[in-house]
């Protein structure tokens, strides 16, 4: 695992930055503030910031303790949760941010039902992914070559799921392509 404070994360970092201020202006323009949002695989917490920047009340939460620490540090509200076993049913969130966070949790299905258990009536997902030819060595746990192979939900109806670039949206630089799925809860 790479230490979130390490200098080559540092350099990481300073490339991610615009890629999330353009998923978050996005996510704006599609799903005005105000809203409670949980922003899902934090990370270092610049997402967490700048959501909270945006206008939402926002909870971030990451299934690693030492990014939920540095994240914590950083002065963001975040919580360590894996949302594979969430300890946060009941916190009606309306809407789940998640920038590449999708293909490190598998299976798919299960991942959503969790996702669902979070969410108020009609709560919205907004993910991020990368379509990947293969499994990426190291920690992704699924794949999706192209957005036919992506199988959505049965308990979300599709809002949008595009390319993430026709939305403007600043692709992960070692992607060749990237999804971006809006859904509702049904
Ligand atoms: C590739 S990073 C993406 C970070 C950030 N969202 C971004 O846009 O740069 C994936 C993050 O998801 C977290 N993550 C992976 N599985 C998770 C799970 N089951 N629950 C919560 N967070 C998870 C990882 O620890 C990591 O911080």
């Amino acid at each position: 695992m790479e230490d979130p404070v390490s200098k080559k994360e540092e350099l990481k970092r300073k490339n991610r930055n615009p890629k999330i201020k353009s998923a978050v202006a996005t996510l704006v323009k599609i799903l005005p503030p105000p809203g409670k949002v949980l922003d899902l695989g934090v990370r270092d917490g610049f997402s967490t910031g700048e959501l909270s920047k945006a206008g939402y009340d926002v909870i971030g939460t990451d299934v690693n303790k030492k990014f939920i620490k540095y994240a914590r540090k950083k002065g963001y509200n975040v919580i360590h949760d894996d949302i594979m076993k969430t300890k946060l049913e009941g916190y009606n969130f309306d809407i789940i941010y998640g920038r590449h966070v999708l293909e490190h949790c598998a299976p798919t299905d299960e991942f959503f039902k969790q996702c669902a258990k979070v969410l108020t009536t009609a709560g919205v997902v907004f993910f991020i992914f990368p379509l990947e030819p293969k499994r990426k060595p190291g920690n992704h746990k699924v794949f999706f070559p192209t957005l036919e192979d992506f199988p959505g939900s049965e308990l979300f109806t599709e809002i949008t799921f595009c390319n993430s670039k026709d939305m403007g949206i600043i692709p992960f630089s070692d992607v060749k392509g990237e999804a971006l799925y809006i859904g509702k809860l049904k």
